[in-house]
Order: C-alpha cells, then structure tokens, then sequence
C-alpha cells in the first residue's frame, strides 16, 4: 500500500512538472523585438487648436471624484525620446475613458500607426491603466503590416504630466513577431 502510493504520488509530481514545463514552452522568455517610444499627449481645452491631440468626447459622470465616464478620443505623436518637438516615428490613435470611482484608473485601447521608411503597418493595444502604479502593463493583441500578427506587452511609465500636457514611456516587448 505504502509502495502503491509513493508510486502514485511520484506521478502526480511528474505531471504536475510536465505540466507547468509545457505551459512555459509556449512563451518565449526574451522578447522577439523591443520598442521604446514615448507618446505626447495634449488635451484640447477649446482654443488650443494648432497644437492639441487628444480631446474630451465625453463629461465625466458624478459616480465617484476621478472622472468615472469621461472619454478621451487621441491622435498623438509617438517619439523616441522625451523631446515633445522631436519627429514623430508613429501616432497613437484610438481612446481612454475612466473606469473607477476609488482611483484614477483609465482603459486604454489604440493602435500605434507607422508609416515610414522603417516600419509600416499597425499594432494594436488595450487594456487597463493603473496611474497609480510607476510601471503598467497592457497588453498588445495584435498587429498588420511590418508588425503581423505580433502580440506582446506595451509597459507605460508616466514621463511627464503638467496640466493638460502628459508624456508617456511605452516600452513594448513583443514575444511573437512576423
Ligand atoms: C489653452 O491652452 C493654451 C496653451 O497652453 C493657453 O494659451 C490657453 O490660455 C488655454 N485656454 C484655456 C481656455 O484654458
Ligand atoms: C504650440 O506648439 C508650438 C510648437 O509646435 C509651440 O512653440 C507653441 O508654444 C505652442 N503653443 C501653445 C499655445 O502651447
Ligand atoms: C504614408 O506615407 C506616404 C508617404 O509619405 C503617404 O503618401 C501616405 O499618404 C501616408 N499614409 C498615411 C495613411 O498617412
């Protein structure tokens, strides 16, 4: 009986191991390529015209004191360093609305545009942002063109936020590329 059970319990732990052996085979542990870009957000505030690039497209609700409801449609310029005047590589295009009333905490879903000599095509990007946390990780779904089919992470980490101004550091892994 002892014997039977030793044996039995020598099982489990061998498929227990093939089990998580197998489910960490399917990632790849170092990403396929890195990006790092920084996109600029300047919120219109009705005269700002020339230079906003994002803009409120709905009121916040009175649900909570951190905008729940409030929606943001952008159309910003993605960097690759903090400069905001640098020459945009992408545009960020797609929109945030504020989804809790215990914290500023926003969703997120947008595709980064290129359309250069280096890269052309899409990749596509959502999830939540936690503002309250230095680093957040979204999640990217998808992608066309230079980027097919690619999935990865975009990590934010806020750079700058003054007034209607804020910039912010997307470092994105992609751990299944074309
Ligand atoms: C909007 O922003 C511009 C540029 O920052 C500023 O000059 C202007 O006074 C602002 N307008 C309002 C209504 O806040
Ligand atoms: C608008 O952007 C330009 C640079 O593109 C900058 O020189 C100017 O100060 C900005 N104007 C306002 C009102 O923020
Ligand atoms: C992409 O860039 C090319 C060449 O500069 C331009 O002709 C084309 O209109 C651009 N397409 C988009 C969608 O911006």
């Amino acid at each position: 009986m002892l014997k039977f059970s030793c044996t039995l319990f020598f099982f489990i732990l061998l498929s227990r191991s093939a089990l998580i052996s197998s489910r960490h085979v399917y990632y790849q542990k170092q990403p396929c390529k890195e990006l790092v870009l920084y996109l600029h957000d300047v919120i219109f505030n009705g005269t700002n015209i020339a230079n906003a690039t994002s803009a409120r497209v709905t009121n916040p609700t009175k649900l909570g004191d951190y905008f729940f409801g409030m929606m943001v449609v952008f159309d910003d310029p993605m960097t690759r360093d903090t400069n905001l005047l640098s020459p945009p590589v992408a545009r960020a295009q797609g929109l945030y609305f504020y989804d809790m009333k215990s914290t500023t905490n926003a969703w997120f879903a947008y595709s980064l545009v290129f359309n250069s000599s280096e890269y052309k095509g899409t990749l596509n990007i959502m999830g939540a942002d936690m503002m309250d946390e230095p680093r957040r990780d979204l999640s990217v779904v998808g992608g066309t063109g230079d980027f097919f089919m690619a999935r990865g992470i975009a990590t934010f980490e806020t750079i700058a936020a003054q007034g209607k101004y804020f910039c912010v550091k997307m470092d994105l892994k992609l751990y299944e590329c074309p």
